[in-house]
């Protein structure tokens, strides 16, 4: 997403350069400046061959030396050689954003204006700013990464009106799990039981283990339940996630008219009602999980049969399904989503919508633990 037109002053560009060195911006395709580009698109397309953390080759900044680091340790940045390439890529992978939205809002078939959204697992954002320069009515991100400073930001300097709350997708008992104190984030619990175990890694601060988080949830954490709205948006997370079923049934508890996702099916299984576990989790090096307690060591190309996919959201209310094919590049068609001019077969990373057709809920609806 280009968010050029919106930094006008020299501060404004200071505060978005700070949310790269911090380590928020580099996952979600952003352009900040002509020499400032930040998106994952290039490491998906070369699947993570030559990386090493989660900050590497996801970076072009051209006479910026104080993004050379990331929390003060080197990173690797983009070559000038793939600078065309980087940008191509991450623009494509931007536009797979602009295709979902506008075929959602095709599907829902009301004036953006009236619809209220939410994305659990939001990220730093864009399908949600997105929504937001259509004029959406309401629009809540929902994540375990503490994104808060960064949505205060599109708040004041894009006037984007997100509500952002901190929470964790609880695998274990199938709830939204928040912080019982405002003032504590859920990461400085998890970089105080970092601390005490002397595991801190300072260079991925950001990111943490939520399981260890898990481990002292009587003490730190809540349920809360997410409000319902009219549209629910779930994007590349339950290929994280060990229980992908549990958490589409709560998207779509907590919906009004429409859900979708972009996930991982199991292609293998064309047949069955599959959920499908790789036996060790891709790129281990970069993020680590194996570590983990089962089940919770599965979090990484956790992947779903399409058959188990239209049943559970037909189980829960939403009975029009359509499946959205974006036309994509050969290198976009190789990393595996839509379809290109030269070929033909479908991939696994899918795009679905779901309309709702009855009141149906999941017997998992208003539990409460
Ligand atoms: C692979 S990213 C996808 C982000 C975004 N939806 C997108 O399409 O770019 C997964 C996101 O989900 C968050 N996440 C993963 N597991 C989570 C959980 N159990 N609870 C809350 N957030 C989680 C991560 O912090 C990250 O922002």
């Amino acid at each position: 997403m280009d968010l050029r037109k919106y930094i006008k002053t020299d501060s404004d560009l200071q505060e978005a350069i700070k949310f790269i060195t911090d380590g928020t911006l580099f996952y979600q395709p952003f352009i900040i400046h002509d020499n400032i580009v930040v998106g994952e698109a290039r490491n998906f397309i070369k699947q993570y061959s030559d990386v090493n953390s989660i900050y590497d080759y996801n970076l072009y900044a051209k006479g910026f030396p104080e993004l050379e680091k990331i929390n003060g340790i080197k990173r690797n940045l983009i070559t000038d050689e793939e600078k065309d390439f980087f940008i191509k890529i991450n623009k494509e992978y931007d536009y797979l954003y602009d295709y979902f939205i506008d075929e959602i809002i095709k599907e829902v078939n009301e004036p953006v204006e009236n619809l209220t959204f939410a994305e659990i697992g939001s990220n730093t954002g864009i399908a949600l700013l997105k929504l937001c320069e259509k004029g959406a009515k309401e629009c809540y991100a929902y994540d375990w990464t503490n994104y808060k400073p960064l949505y205060n930001w599109y708040r004041k300097t894009l006037g984007a009106n997100i509500n952002f709350l901190q929470c964790g997708w609880d695998n274990l008992y199938h709830r939204i799990l928040v912080s019982n104190n405002v003032a504590v984030t859920l990461q400085s619990i998890e970089i105080f039981s970092r601390k005490i175990l002397k595991k801190e890694k300072p260079h991925q601060s950001h990111y943490y283990d939520f399981a260890r988080i898990f481990s002292k949830r009587d003490k730190h954490l809540k349920t809360y339940d997410i409000p319902e709205v009219d549209v629910m948006l779930n994007t590349v997370f339950t290929n994280h996630q060990f229980d992908p079923m549990q958490f589409i049934a709560y998207c779509c508890d907590r919906s009004r008219k429409a859900v979708f996702f972009w996930l991982l099916l199991d292609k293998s299984n064309p047949d069955d009602h599959t959920l499908w576990f790789p036996e060790s989790s891709p790129h281990e090096n970069i993020i680590p999980s194996e570590n983990r307690k089962f089940p919770l060591n599965y979090n990484n190309n956790v992947r779903i049969s399409e058959k188990l996919l239209k049943n559970t959201l037909e189980q829960c209310g939403f009975e029009n399904i359509k499946k959205i094919v974006p036309d994509v590049s050969e290198d976009f068609y190789n990393w595996g989503i839509g379809k290109s001019n030269n070929a033909k077969t479908e991939k696994s990373w899918a795009l679905i919508i779901g309309t709702r057709t009855n009141d149906k809920k999941s017997a998992f609806y208003k539990n409460s633990f």
